[in-house]
């Protein structure tokens, strides 16, 4: 299957993204894949496989959100130059989340930018991270302050990928599936709440349906103006809790979870959501082995931090809510006493 995200910004091409399509990648080009020891372990033979170019160099940089930074970013630099990549050469990232967005980074500032390709091969990244061309790290201020958009040129999901993903990694990428269920389609929350993801053919369709939903999003919305935002359900508390916690505790489909169920908690005050519906979306996370609570040690602290966030303007948070489930409201002007109150629930 083939997925088209269309486009029309000048300076931006479309592009698909193939699902379980990975043939042959022909490239006329340098390359150089760029993954990590645990996914190179797993998957670059197979993926060195699959690919035709002039050269094809691999880049290997630590495993972790923790090296999600300048350094390493600055170490991939130097590689591409050590190999003299060239402006017409292609980076390609094999990896989770972590290494799709920062592949898309440097590929967007080396030699004033070139084509990378995306090869997720965590299921949070096939089904959100992977596309739509938000690329960046993150610094001692908060989660993915620095980068760019840049769109990938393709970008290839392989579920096979999936079948060595360790269980708790699969489960944080249910949380991404979960989170545009509920704001974007009532019927396909209500169909994961019946259907096991563990069962190949039900991941397949919720793989399917999620890169669906993405693709209509970025094709309205590339560079985040309005209904993008969206897809940032629950990232507004997800964002304070990895950052208190270092980016160790959680991993960051776990800590939008509990950003979902703080965010239910602000909806259902607003009278956006019922306690029945918070209940079925608790449930179904619960499902999945995910957080649903976070002890907040200072809700000022908590609450100051929102500020960091990049979807603060004016001194304004942005929160995005279900307004019932299959539907949503973007609101800027949550009174701090209602903020600090639902954080409360939390201590
Ligand atoms: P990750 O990239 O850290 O991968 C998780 C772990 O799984 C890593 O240890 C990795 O080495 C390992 N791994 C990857 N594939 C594997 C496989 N097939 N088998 C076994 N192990 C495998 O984490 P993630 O959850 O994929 O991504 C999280 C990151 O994505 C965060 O930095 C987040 O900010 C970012 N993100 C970006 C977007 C976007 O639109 N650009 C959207 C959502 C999340
Ligand atoms: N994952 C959020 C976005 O792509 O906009």
């Amino acid at each position: 299957m083939k997925v088209n995200i269309k486009l029309d910004n000048k300076s931006t091409n479309s592009y698909l993204v193939y699902i379980n399509e990975l043939e042959k990648i022909e490239l006329d080009t340098k390359v150089a894949i760029v993954t990590n020891p645990t996914v190179s372990a797993l998957h670059v033979d197979t993926l060195l496989s699959k690919i035709k170019a002039r050269e094809c160099h691999v880049i290997t940089v630590p495993d972790g959100e923790k090296y999600k930074n300048f350094e390493t970013v600055n170490f991939i630099l130097e590689e591409c130059f050590t190999k003299r990549l060239d402006r017409k050469s292609i980076l390609i990232a094999l990896g989770g989340g972590v290494i799709g967005d920062m592949t898309g980074f440097v590929a967007s500032i080396y030699q004033r930018g070139i084509d990378f390709i995306q090869v997720p091969t965590t299921l949070l990244a096939q089904v959100d991270a992977s596309v739509g061309g938000k690329t960046g790290i993150n610094n001692k201020f908060g989660k993915n302050l620095v980068g760019a958009f840049w769109q990938p040129r393709a970008v290839y999901c392989e579920t096979n990928f999936l079948k060595t993903l360790p269980k708790r990694e699969f489960s944080a990428g249910v949380a991404e599936i979960i989170k545009m269920a509920i704001t974007f389609d009532k019927d396909f929350f209500q169909w994961l709440e019946t259907n096991s993801l563990h069962v190949e053919e039900n991941l397949q369709l919720a793989i399917n349906k999620c890169i669906d939903i993405k693709a209509d999003v970025v094709a309205r919305d590339e560079r985040e103006e309005g209904i993008r935002a969206v897809l940032n359900y629950g990232h507004t508390f997800a964002h304070v809790i990895e950052n208190e916690t270092k980016y160790s505790k959680y991993l960051h489909g776990e800590a939008v979870a509990i950003g979902i169920v703080m965010a239910n908690v602000l909806a259902s005050k607003l009278d956006l959501l019922s306690e029945e519906e918070s209940q079925r979306i608790t449930s179904l996370l619960k499902k999945y082995d995910l957080p649903v609570t976070y002890p907040i040690d200072s809700v000022e602290k908590f609450y100051d931090t929102f500020f960091l966030d990049k979807k603060s303007f004016n001194k304004k948070i942005k929160f995005i809510l279900p307004h019932k489930i299959g539907n949503f409201c973007i609101k800027d002007d949550i009174k701090k006493d209602i903020l600090l109150s639902v954080l409360g629930e939390f201590k």
